[in-house]
């Protein structure tokens, strides 16, 4: 088991988006050395042979230790969190005119509690045509298993994994995903997929914004569910309750319903109700 630490990088705002959407996207965040030697690696080998990637000091240094990317996940998963011990190539054949079907990843189960993230790592570019991952936005709140969400078709208002060489994805491990469909004939896709643990309790020691009003951004709260599918403001609820638990003030939750915090008020409007510890 290999342990890291190192300093976090997301601020409370970006902390709030990713309780919001279920995922946070860093573009290009791995140099372009590491991208070339990945893909590289990836092409010279078969699947099967992928551990050894992670045992590769470059790769580690680059990618799992990478100060932006690790950053991020110390900011989510806290202090000394562990690093992946196995990791996965999702080739996408291209073209492929058929999308993976929605799931829900294995080993995942609901809860407020953010124990572990679920990570892609993209060494090359990729493009709306060559079968990105499809997230549903705010689906990690929704309860769904994979048996339930596979016969969907096409949903409204989801968002691609496509990005420059080097962009990491943190995700909630339940979010609804899917390959979608490859309309290139371009070279094989890779996308490279890995999990990092939580180890200590959540407290709130990320990047802390000097006067962070939780109150005036009532649309991080309210952005991963731009076409919700539930009732008033559920979405909004959910994902403050998570940021309070990632703060280590669970506790503190207790929405007081109406225009109380956290549903969204007017921006000229003070709200009632902020928990003690975050107001200002
Ligand atoms: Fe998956």
């Amino acid at each position: 088991m290999h342990i890291h630490d190192c300093q976090p990088t997301l601020t409370d705002l970006q902390v709030m988006e990713f309780c919001s959407r279920g995922y946070l996207a860093l573009e290009g965040v791995v140099d372009d050395e590491t991208n070339q030697r990945t893909v590289e690696y990836l092409n010279r080998r078969d699947d099967s042979e992928l551990l050894g990637l992670l045992t590769e000091e470059w790769f580690a240094e680059g990618v799992l230790r990478n100060p932006r990317a690790a950053g991020a996940a110390r900011s989510l998963l806290g202090a000394h969190f562990v690093l992946p011990h196995v990791i996965a190539n999702h080739r996408g054949k291209c073209p492929d005119p058929e999308p993976v079907a929605w799931h829900c990843d294995g080993y995942s189960w609901h809860t407020i509690e953010l124990k572990h993230l679920m990570m892609f790592y993209l060494p090359q570019a990729c493009t709306p045509d060559m079968g990105p991952t499809e997230f549903v936005p705010g689906s990690h709140f929704l309860g769904g298993t994979s048996h339930l969400v596979h016969h969907y078709g096409n949903i409204v208002g989801t968002a691609k994994a496509t990005g420059a060489a080097g962009t990491v994805l943190l995700t909630e491990p339940t979010l609804w995903h899917r390959r979608s469909r490859t309309r290139t004939s371009g070279p094989v896709r890779h996308l490279l997929k890995y999990h990092c643990w939580r180890q200590s309790p959540p407290v709130r020691d990320w990047v802390i914004e000097e006067g962070f009003d939780p109150a005036a951004h009532p649309e991080q709260l309210m952005m991963g569910a731009p076409l919700s599918y539930r009732r008033n403001v559920q979405d909004c609820h959910d994902a403050a309750e998570l940021f309070l638990w990632l703060c280590g003030r669970h506790d503190e939750f207790e929405p007081l319903g109406g225009p109380g915090w956290p549903c969204p008020v007017g921006p000229s409007l003070r709200q009632f109700g902020i928990p003690p510890s975050l107001q200002v």
